[in-house]
């Protein structure tokens, strides 16, 4: 059995209420499960046995672990065999960052191209429970996709509000594809966000942004799908981009649960990385204190304010955000886990995207935040060489194909706090060549 707790002031509520923040103090919820039986050798062994199962259900990435997922019914389950998704070896990033070596999780690799999915379909079915006709969220372009996505699945009305001009175009095109009535709101995420809480608590649409605790249940399969294809054996470090703060927030209560059922011991360091002009958390946690060694006492974080980033910005669209709305569990994950957090520049999340793709891999920019922020972390003695890293790739390299091809092309840029235009230095660019439609003029350009 399944309940909502307030991680805030510990009241319970059921499962079947359609809330998204505590009744009582509007504090953020999460769903527990009772501590049963169900736990190390033989969870294992039953989650590792269905990945052999022609079921959906059980092929499914998410839903392969449903004894730790809110109930549903198979005839209520809405999937689209969502999860599986790669893990591989990077060994250009790892060089790049000063790394032995690296691997990578690709969630980008998801039925919509985001790690969104694993969220959504939780976040549907729990819809489809409640009989939910409609669903709405504010998005920076991903969970739009996804959401669009599940919702034409399920036959739900699907209401996306995104930041007008400032999401990549290939996740527009797939909400207006999946059929989504798409308000495009002339502000930014944050205002979005703010706005479709409102509209949803007045109306019978079902917010689907990751302050839903049901979508977070979806994510947290990250963790568990991450150990299984490692044999069930942890790696040292989890590395995230870091944007509404939802995703890290969920692998971290992944990964507590599997402490709490005996299959690790000890938590992957949870680190987030966030871009430096969309970066409040990594504020937050600079006030605590100690930063360069990441070790902090603890209850100390109860003392520091959060503080929202007033006018977020970064080219990673996707983590364009200043008042994300899951940082109280954000910090959770943190302390469970003795975690950190870094920040990256443009330049630097630039350049690192570039190195991904050279490992013949790819992803959207906000994604390469992870790869930037290793390097980063390696100098500065944060992270050794020697350490086991998994590095999360949230997004499709295809998701955001103007941010690529004006890279390569030396034309990538964009305006600083002052008002000025900044170019972002194409270091690793792999410019296209222009050639007469002439025999002669391509061998030479081919060199022979
Ligand atoms: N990477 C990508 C590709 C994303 O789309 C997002 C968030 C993140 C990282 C950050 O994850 O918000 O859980 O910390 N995208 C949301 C959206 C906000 O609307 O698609 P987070």
């Amino acid at each position: 059995m399944s309940a909502l707790r307030c991680i805030n002031c510990q009241s319970d509520f059921l499962t079947s209420q359609r809330i998204y923040t505590c009744a009582k103090c509007d504090g953020l919820l999460d769903v527990v499960y009772e501590l049963n039986e169900f736990q190390g050798e033989r969870m294992m062994s039953v989650w590792d046995w269905r990945r052999a199962s022609p079921e959906a259900i059980d092929q499914s990435g998410v839903w392969r672990f449903r004894e730790l997922l809110p109930e549903a019914g198979e005839s209520e389950i809405v999937t689209m065999i969502e999860g599986n998704t790669q893990i591989w070896n990077a060994p250009r990033s790892a060089e790049y960052a000063g790394m032995n070596r690296l691997s990578f999780k690709h969630l980008g690799m998801n039925p919509t191209g985001s790690f969104k999915d694993l969220g959504m379909t939780t976040g549907i079915t729990q819809a489809k429970r409640l009989g939910a006709t409609s669903v709405a969220c504010a998005s920076t372009g991903n969970t739009s996709a996804s959401m669009a996505a599940y919702a034409a699945r399920a036959g739900m009305k699907a209401f996306v509000f995104i930041p007008s001009g400032q999401i990549a175009l290939g996740k527009l095109s797939q909400a207006l594809d999946y059929g989504a009535t798409v308000l495009q709101i002339d502000g930014d995420f944050d205002d979005a966000m703010r706005l479709v809480r409102e509209v949803a608590n007045d109306s019978p649409l079902y917010l689907l942004n990751s302050v839903n605790p049901f979508r977070l249940e979806g994510q947290k399969t990250i963790a568990f799908e991450l150990m299984q294809q490692r044999g069930w054996r942890a790696p040292d470090r989890v590395v995230v981009p870091g944007g509404n703060l939802g995703n890290s927030s969920a692998i971290a209560k992944g990964f507590h649960e599997l402490m709490e059922r005996g299959v690790i011991t000890k938590m992957p360091k949870i680190t987030i990385i966030q871009a430096e002009g969309a970066n409040p958390l990594y504020r937050m946690w600079q006030k605590i204190g100690d930063g360069a060694t990441g070790r902090r006492g603890d209850g100390a974080t109860e003392e520091v304010e959060f503080e929202a980033v007033a006018t977020a910005f970064t080219l990673a669209t996707a983590i364009k955000i200043g008042n994300p709305v899951s940082w109280p569990k954000a910090m959770r994950g943190l302390r469970w886990s003795e975690g950190e957090v870094e920040c990256v520049s443009e330049q630097e999340i630039a350049d690192a995207k570039a190195m991904i793709g050279r490992d013949g891999i790819g992803c959207e920019p906000a994604s390469a935040v992870t790869l930037a922020g290793i390097k980063k972390m390696v100098a500065a003695g944060g992270i050794k060489p020697d350490e086991n890293v998994v590095a999360i790739l949230t997004g499709h390299v295809l998701k955001d194909p103007d941010y690529t091809v004006s890279y390569h092309a030396g034309t990538l840029s964009y305006t600083n706090k002052s008002g000025e235009q900044t170019m972002i230095e194409s270091r690793y660019a792999n410019a296209f060549v222009c050639v007469a439609a002439e025999r002669d003029a391509i061998m030479k350009a081919l060199g022979f």
